[in-house]
């Protein structure tokens, strides 16, 4: 392929990732943006490997390489389950940190590339940041990753003098940058990369084990971000433009997602990063504090007791959780929608936006069981609304309906805005027992006198509230 072929390739699928990035804005168009991504990345991968850059013994290595790591990837898509995607996707970011550093030192200890002057300065600068960038990304996405699965507690890690440790190595990466750009030699300049490389990775996992529980979706969407810069960097050192635009697109989108992940938790971005919110360390309780624990009798209730509520009801709000996912309970959940629908109940969702553990994780479950788009609300559009309504119904979720978040200003997750359910004529919780949420905090909404909790697997408990619906 000519190099004039291979840029009208580029400029096509950088054309159709901007297209994706615009479809999968929401649900409706979500399936064609996703289309758009995977002829982009086709398009993209065939311009590369076919391109005037790869000779032709190039071209059967990563041609191998591809069939290897696209049967690998093909085989984790099929066998991962919905409640492991959050885990795998920060995986996948920890490899994309991974290329940017083995990328950045086997361009350093290239040979072939020849420059002198301020050119030579410009790939340096790109080598040390990129591979910075890289090494940030790929500890911090695998301590994520363990964070996501349950292998590492959710708990921060809060070392004392955390920031004073932060600014030192901040400044250290300084110090061996202007080491690294000095060095007359490759030999030379080694040990300030390597050096750099290790404080780097350091950094990462001590960013990701200072962030509590509930902050996670924040270090999530960040992580994709720094994931996408660290693609951007790779392109630079390679010198090729798809991955550039590429990188900064996902960077970019990244960002204001983690920004927009911020509001939603109403935390300030800076402060996440720098870590320590959202704690669920264990603190000296006080007579007073024990006295303001969540006290009281929850009131159990049965699903043929949750049908008649239900059932008499003229409003009902569905609050879906991580537990709807857990128990894959979404085609339960339609069919019962469309039941009350049928007996005229005003039946509509409120999603939080840290529903589950991914960003849009409920509207992905609700999507696939065919829920009618326009009755599944974000958290602003509905939560005025409670009051008026009947019955809130809570399938698997936890923190996102926690009223110590606004009630208790010592909550590691105070601040965080929460679907105020409390507020219904009558509130329902379906969960399997009185265990906490992600963020490990108790949750006063089930010791409310309105409050009833449904205790059993999501699934089985709603296919016994469909039997007695039906019935
Ligand atoms: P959680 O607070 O995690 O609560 C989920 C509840 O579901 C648990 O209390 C659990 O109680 C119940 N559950 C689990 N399996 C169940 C099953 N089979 N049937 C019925 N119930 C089941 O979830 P949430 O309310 O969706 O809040 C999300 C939390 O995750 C927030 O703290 C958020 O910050 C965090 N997070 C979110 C993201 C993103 S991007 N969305 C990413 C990482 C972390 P039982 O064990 O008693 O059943």
């Amino acid at each position: 392929m000519s190099q004039s072929l291979a840029t009208v390739a580029y400029l096509g699928a950088a054309i159709l990732f901007i297209l994706s990035l615009g479809g999968l804005s929401n649900p409706e168009t979500s399936r064609r943006g996703n289309l758009f991504g995977m002829l982009g990345m086709g398009l993209a991968i065939v311009a590369t490997v076919f391109g005037p850059r790869v000779t032709a013994d190039g071209v059967a290595w990563i041609v191998a390489a591809l069939v290897i790591g696209g049967g690998i990837g093909l085989y984790a898509a099929k066998t991962v389950k919905m409640t492991q995607m959050p885990e795998l996707v920060a995986l996948m970011h920890s490899l994309v940190g991974l290329a940017a550093c083995l990328v950045g030192f086997a361009s350093y200890v290239d040979t072939s590339i020849q420059l002198a002057g301020a050119e030579k300065a410009i790939h340096e600068v790109e080598i040390y940041v990129g591979i910075l960038i890289g090494a940030v990304t790929f500890s911090g996405s695998l301590i994520a990753f363990g964070k996501l699965n349950g292998k590492i507690g959710g708990k921060p890690l809060l070392l004392p003098a955390r920031h004073w440790m932060n600014l030192v190595a901040l400044l250290a990466v300084i110090y061996f940058g202007y080491t690294f750009m000095q060095a007359p030699s490759i030999e030379a300049g080694m040990p300030a990369l390597i050096i750099m490389t290790v404080i780097a990775l350091l950094f990462g996992v001590h960013m990701v084990m200072a962030i509590g529980g509930a902050d996670m979706p924040v270090v999530v969407s960040m992580l994709n971000s720094y994931s996408g810069w660290a693609a951007a960097a790779t392109g630079f050192m390679l010198g090729n433009d798809l991955l550039i635009v590429t990188g900064a697109l996902v960077g970019s989108s990244g960002a204001i997602l983690s920004y927009i992940m911020c509001q939603a938790m109403n935390r300030n971005f800076l402060s996440v990063i720098a870590g320590g919110f959202g704690s669920g360390a264990p603190k000296k309780k006080s007579a007073d504090d024990a006295a303001a624990e969540p006290q009281g009798e929850v009131t159990p209730v049965s699903a043929v007791e949750t049908a008649d509520m239900l059932r008499d009801a003229k409003s009902v709000i569905i609050i879906p959780g991580y537990g709807m996912a857990v128990a894959q309970a979404q085609h339960t959940v339609n069919d019962i929608v469309k039941t009350l629908r049928d007996k005229g109940v005003n039946v509509r969702f409120a999603i939080h936006p840290v529903a589950g553990r991914m960003p849009g994780h409920m509207n992905v479950l609700l999507a696939e069981a065919k829920v009618p788009y326009d009755i599944v609300m974000e958290m602003d559009e509905i939560n005025d609304d409670f009051a008026e309504t009947d019955v809130a119904i809570v399938i698997g979720a936890n923190d996102i309906v926690n009223p110590a978040a606004q009630d208790d200003p010592d909550s590691p997750i105070a601040g965080m805005p929460v679907l105020e359910v409390w507020k219904a004529k009558q509130s329902i919780v379906m969960k399997r027992s009185m265990a906490s949420g992600y963020a490990g905090v108790d949750n006063p909404l089930f010791y409310k006198d309105n409050n009833r909790m449904l205790f059993g697997d999501a699934k089985k408990m709603l296919d016994e509230v469909l039997t007695a619906l039906r019935g």
